[in-house]
């Protein structure tokens, strides 16, 4: 991996052909990750949703998710492969999802997050989000509780582009 590797990164929408790659990713990221028909719904009969994947030499290496309603936005995942982790793709991918959520007439963004993911959670304190709530037992697999973040004023600066 080269210095100017954000340089090379693609941003850009999601497409039924990065499916493949996305489960994987899931499987990587997540104990109960999505399944591909979980993300084929998202992509082909949800209109709120949004996903965008971030592209490195052709090979899709992370990706976020978000519903948007109204002024609300709705983070749903974000992952980045184990292999380019602390590299700074996530929080591009965070910042350009901001930027895509503000285009559209968002205003606040929250998330749910294990108290036990601190990698996420200092992505997301990093980027304004504060703690508002927290869902008791939300994580089915082992019953961990969530915590809701919200944040109020977007980061917009930094980000790649929109991609929607
Ligand atoms: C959370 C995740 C998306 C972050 O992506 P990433 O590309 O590794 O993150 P970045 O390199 O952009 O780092 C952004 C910030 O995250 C934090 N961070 C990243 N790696 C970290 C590490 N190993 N230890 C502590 N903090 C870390 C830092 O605050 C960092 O900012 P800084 O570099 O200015 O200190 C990634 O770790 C991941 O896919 N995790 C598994 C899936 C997951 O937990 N998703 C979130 C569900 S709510």
């Amino acid at each position: 991996v080269t210095a100017d590797f954000l340089d090379e990164l693609t941003l850009r929408a999601m497409e039924e052909r990065d499916l493949d790659a996305i489960v994987e990713l899931e499987k990587l990221s997540f104990p109960t990750p999505w399944s591909r028909q979980s993300f084929e719904s998202e992509l082909f009969r949800n209109s709120h949703a949004r996903y965008a994947v971030a592209e490195y030499q052709r090979c899709v290496i992370g990706y976020g998710g978000m519903w948007l309603v109204c002024d609300e936005t709705h983070v749903t995942n974000i992952a980045v492969h184990p292999t380019f982790r602390g590299r700074g793709v996530g929080r591009l991918l965070l910042r350009t999802m901001m930027l895509t959520a503000t285009m559209l007439g968002a205003t606040r963004m929250l998330l749910e997050v294990r108290p036990s993911n601190r990698v996420a959670q200092k992505l997301y304190f990093a980027h304004g989000f504060r703690p508002v709530g927290v869902r008791p037992k939300y994580y089915s697999n082992d019953g961990e509780d969530a915590l809701i973040l919200q944040c109020d004023q977007m980061e917009v600066t930094g980000a790649a582009d929109s991609w929607n």
